[in-house]
């Protein structure tokens, strides 16, 4: 289905006046079933009321994403999930009121006929959030509904963590972006499958597993599932995140990093390098910041920034330092391998 061209207007409620009036321009569209950009605080997201298969239908449009791909409903109050799923079991009451608002998406049993069929299309299940983002919450207040959102970027684009981002990739294609700024989280959320026993982590996220089993213990991951991977997300087998030159992971080995630019500059090629401050000196063409060594939680809010920031240069390879995978870590290396597609600098 194509997309007519809409002007597509960026409405900002930083440090401003008039921010009712501009969550009033957002609910009109959305109560007519259009979509609108808002920011959480993991990512922008593209929000349609979630109970209007015609609305969501939209989302996947201006995306291009495949249909078969299931979307998150955003709630504005932890009471509203009893609405929309069943089965909920006393683990996910404890982490809905130690965690949410906050970047955990928990996977129940959908209430049948509430949900649009659009939304988790196939699936008996649905993800929920509560985001933790005071333009997100009093939007979802201010509309009375949930909200299916997707990150608001074209298919396999990194997810946006601000405004600007979105504009890059969906404009004319959607009628309104808020802008609250840039995102603090910088990952998308932790989805937590609660229909398998133990819960299975589908993706990692802006929440830590160590901080999810320390709330209702051990959880199926793909780290430690035997004999293989856990079941992902649906969204997870495509292709995602990826800049428009070639990335490779490359170890935080500073010689290693030098060498590298080093030969490849013999081939001729322009080289960005993605590091900790600390490591941003040398030969390469440009630098981008993971932000100061060892800060985990800067990686993670830089990443998609930085990866956007190598498609405005023309960098024919991009090198990314790696991290381990305790704490957000193990969310930012499943992002970067996938926008490396797996590719390691040796
Ligand atoms: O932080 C986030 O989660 C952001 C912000 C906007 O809330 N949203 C986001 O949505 O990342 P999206 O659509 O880009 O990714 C949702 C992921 C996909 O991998 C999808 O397959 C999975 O969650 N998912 C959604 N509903 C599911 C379900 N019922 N069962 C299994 N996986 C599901
Ligand atoms: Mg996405």
């Amino acid at each position: 289905m194509g997309v007519l061209f809409v002007e597509t207007k960026i409405v900002s409620v930083d440090n401003h006046i008039d921010n009712l009036a501009s969550y009033q321009q957002a609910v009109d569209i959305l109560e007519k079933g259009g979509v609108v950009a808002f920011p959480t605080e993991t990512v922008y997201g593209l929000g349609a009321l979630a109970t209007d298969e015609r609305a969501v239908q939209q989302i996947f449009a201006a995306k291009g994403r495949p249909s078969d791909n299931p979307l998150i409903v955003h709630i504005g109050t932890k009471e509203e999930v009893e609405n929309y799923a069943i089965d909920i079991p006393e683990t996910a009451q404890l982490l809905m009121d130690e965690c949410w608002p906050g970047p955990l998406t928990l996977v129940f049993h959908k209430r049948p006929g509430v949900i649009a069929e659009n939304v988790t299309p196939g699936f008996q299940t649905v993800g929920i959030r509560m985001p933790d983002h005071p333009v997100a919450l009093a939007l979802l207040k201010q509309l009375g509904a949930p909200l299916a959102a997707p990150s608001a970027n074209r298919s396999g684009k990194p997810s946006p963590t601000e405004a600007g981002h979105v504009y890059t990739d969906l404009q004319g294609r959607i009628p309104m972006i808020v802008d609250g700024g840039r995102t603090g989280v910088g990952v998308e959320s932790t989805v937590l499958d609660m229909t398998t026993a133990p819960p299975t982590i589908l993706r990692p996220g802006g929440l830590t597993r160590e901080k999810i089993e320390s709330i209702i213990g051990p959880v199926n991951a793909e780290s430690n599932t035997p004999g293989g991977e856990a079941p992902r997300a649906p969204g997870m087998k495509y292709a995602h995140y990826a800049p428009e030159s070639p990335l490779f992971v490359i170890e935080l080995n500073k010689e290693l990093i030098r060498n590298a630019v080093a030969s490849l500059h013999t081939e001729g090629k322009k080289v960005a390098v993605i590091c900790p401050d600390e490591f941003a000196h040398g030969e390469a063409d440009w630098y981008f910041s993971f932000g100061t060594l060892h800060d985990k939680d800067a990686m993670a809010a830089n990443l998609y920034h930085a990866i956007r920031k190598c498609d405005e240069t023309d960098a024919d390879v991009i090198l990314a330092t790696e991290t381990d995978v305790h704490g957000v870590g193990a969310a930012v290396m499943n992002r970067l391998n996938k926008a490396a597609d797996g590719k390691r600098f040796k």
